[in-house]
């Protein structure tokens, strides 16, 4: 995963907890680096790794972890310079979901070593959507919670996301079921 991933980890448990906690993360992890290079890839294993250590030295489930992680990604990613993309997504949180993959294409230009995960939107009415989820990564599916609850933030909306279908078994890739509520106040 690129650098700018374990950085942002990183400035998530130092903004809310401190260095110290995340010095802690970073020696459960076994984890040298103090500092990751937003255009280096690193192994995907150091994620992992970080993400458990995390889970452990908070006493949060890995799943709590990445969801927030998620919603802070959104903010992150808008802090480091790429709100364009997210700009660019379309009108509507139903457009945008279906972009996501246009989007990750132009994310690869300037990390060129990128394995993007992969959407599709079915089930589109008014009120919700499902969205599937591929990746050729495990673990990494939580997230997907707060990214797509910090998107519904960007376009005024609130939702329910539900993991419906979890990859394994059965079930090729994840499913969400996305539900739209009602803005407060409508009739
Ligand atoms: C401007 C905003 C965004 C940027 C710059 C961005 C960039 C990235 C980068 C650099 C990675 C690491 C992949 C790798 O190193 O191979 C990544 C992974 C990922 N991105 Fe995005 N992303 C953005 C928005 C989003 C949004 C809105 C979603 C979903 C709603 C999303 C879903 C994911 C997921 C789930 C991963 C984890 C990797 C995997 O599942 O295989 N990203 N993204």
């Amino acid at each position: 995963m690129y650098g700018l991933v374990n950085r942002a980890l990183q400035q998530l448990v130092c903004t809310n907890c401190g260095e110290e906690t995340w010095n802690a993360v970073r020696a459960r992890a076994g984890v040298q680096e103090e500092v990751f290079m937003r255009m280096d890839s690193y192994p995907d294993e150091v994620t992992h790794r970080l993400v458990a250590a995390a889970s452990e030295v908070l006493h949060r489930p890995a799943e709590e972890l990445l969801k927030e992680f998620g919603h802070y990604w959104m903010k992150y990613t808008m802090v480091e310079g790429y709100g364009a993309l997210l700009s660019d997504l379309g009108p509507t949180l139903h457009s945008a979901l279906a972009a996501l993959d246009g989007m990750h294409a132009r994310v690869s230009l300037l990390y060129p070593a990128l394995k993007p995960p992969m959407f599709r939107v079915t089930d589109m009415t008014p009120e919700g959507m499902s969205l599937h989820y591929h990746s050729e990564r495990v673990g990494f599916a939580p997230m997907i919670l707060g990214l797509v609850e910090g998107l519904g933030e960007r376009y005024g909306v609130q939702l329910e996301i539900r993991h419906a279908a979890v990859k394994g078994g059965e079930h090729d890739h994840d499913r969400f079921d996305i539900r739209l509520l009602p803005a407060v106040g409508a009739a």
